[in-house]
């Protein structure tokens, strides 16, 4: 049986992971181990993210992850699952993105991915400062890039998309995004069936807004896919929709795209799709290929019937969505 550490964190978290973990066992045979980490971890034992946890991750075939709060006022203060992104080495940061049914949004019928370099990029963590000036310094390495470019050309690939565009800023950026865009174009020549434009980042902005069906898969750096997959969220209905997957030569971990919202912590309002899309994508890594599929489509029949959500437009609590997804689980 597979192993799959759970990490519920902070806010909406301990909710949300409860559901997508009913759903999963509803669907599929998994062993859970309880991960700590976050805010509520920090608070009790004076560490975001304690050895045991990382140690567990380690020994699992697959994380589960919601989110964890991380409070902007503490010096030194480090996120806990920027921390486990670098422990693992989860180099590659996949948020697909789809239209759901009966969500309002201004463009029908959406399938795109962002695919983020995770681990290097402006998130470097190396920062100083001296006097009145703060440096923070953007490292990007030729194996970094080509291996976040090989992910991304062959998911597209795998999900049979035609078109990979590398998002940059080599304009400005001209060694840092210069060395990202000659390393991703290198490893395209090796994929001539798909095409691959490249394109500024800026650029990439605006376009996202105007006609994002352009888009099939995006590779980017950690800042700039960081900021695009918020901004995309919201072609598709927000923060509380979006899966992701967090993916390294040996580890993955899986968690939606939002954060803690802690305004919405114990109210039975959180939208739990971003969470049980991440659990279905996790199904997926772990070989559970049926279970992944029935757990994407009872969420979006969920849609379909109108069951969701008040973020989505509808007025279903967490709760009520979640109880009708595992009902059409059967
Ligand atoms: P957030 O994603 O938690 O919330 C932003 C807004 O998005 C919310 O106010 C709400 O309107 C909406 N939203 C988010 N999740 C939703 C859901 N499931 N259902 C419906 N609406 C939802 O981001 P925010 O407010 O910037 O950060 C809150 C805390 O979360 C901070 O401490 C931050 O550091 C942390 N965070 C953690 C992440 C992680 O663990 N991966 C990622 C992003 C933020
Ligand atoms: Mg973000």
């Amino acid at each position: 049986m597979k192993k799959i550490l759970y990490i519920e964190g902070d806010g909406v978290g301990p909710e949300l992971m409860a559901h997508a973990r009913r759903a999963v066992d509803s669907i599929a045979k998994v062993e859970w181990v309880r991960g700590e980490a976050g805010f509520a971890t920090f608070q009790k034992t004076g560490t975001t993210l304690p050895d045991a946890t990382v140690q567990a991750a380690k020994e699992s075939d697959a994380i589960l992850f919601c989110a964890v709060t991380t409070p902007p006022n503490i010096l030194n203060y480090k996120s806990a699952i920027v921390a486990l992104r670098k422990e693992l080495d989860l180099y590659a940061n996949l948020r697909p993105f789809c239209t759901l049914p009966n969500v309002p949004v201004p463009f029908p019928a959406l399938n795109f991915a962002i695919v983020r370099e995770n681990t290097e990029g402006m998130y470097s963590g190396i920062e100083k400062r001296e006097g009145d000036s703060a440096f923070a310094t953007r490292v990007i390495t030729k194996k970094g890039s080509e291996r976040i470019a090989r992910f991304a050309f062959e998911y597209a690939k795998r999900q049979g998309f035609s078109k990979v565009t590398i998002v940059h800023k080599a304009n400005v950026l001209r060694l840092t995004d210069g060395l990202f865009l000659e390393a991703a174009r290198g490893v395209a020549a090796g994929y001539p069936e798909i095409a691959c434009e490249d394109a500024l980042v800026d650029s990439v902005a605006m376009r996202l807004v105007k006609s994002p069906q352009e888009f099939q898969v995006i590779v980017t750096t950690n800042l700039f896919g960081d900021i695009l997959s918020d901004e995309s969220s919201a072609l598709v209905g927000g923060l509380g929709v979006a899966p992701s997957g967090n993916y390294g030569g040996k580890h993955a971990l899986f968690e939606p795209v939002h954060g803690s919202a802690p305004k919405y912590a114990g109210k039975n309002v959180a939208n739990p799709t971003g969470m049980l899309l991440s659990a279905a994508m996790m199904l997926a890594h772990i070989g559970e290929k049926e279970a992944s599929e029935k757990l994407t489509r009872a969420v979006q029949e969920c849609y379909s019937q109108k069951i969701i959500t008040r973020d989505v437009g509808g007025s279903a609590s967490t709760s009520g969505m979640v109880e009708k997804a595992v009902s059409l689980l059967g």
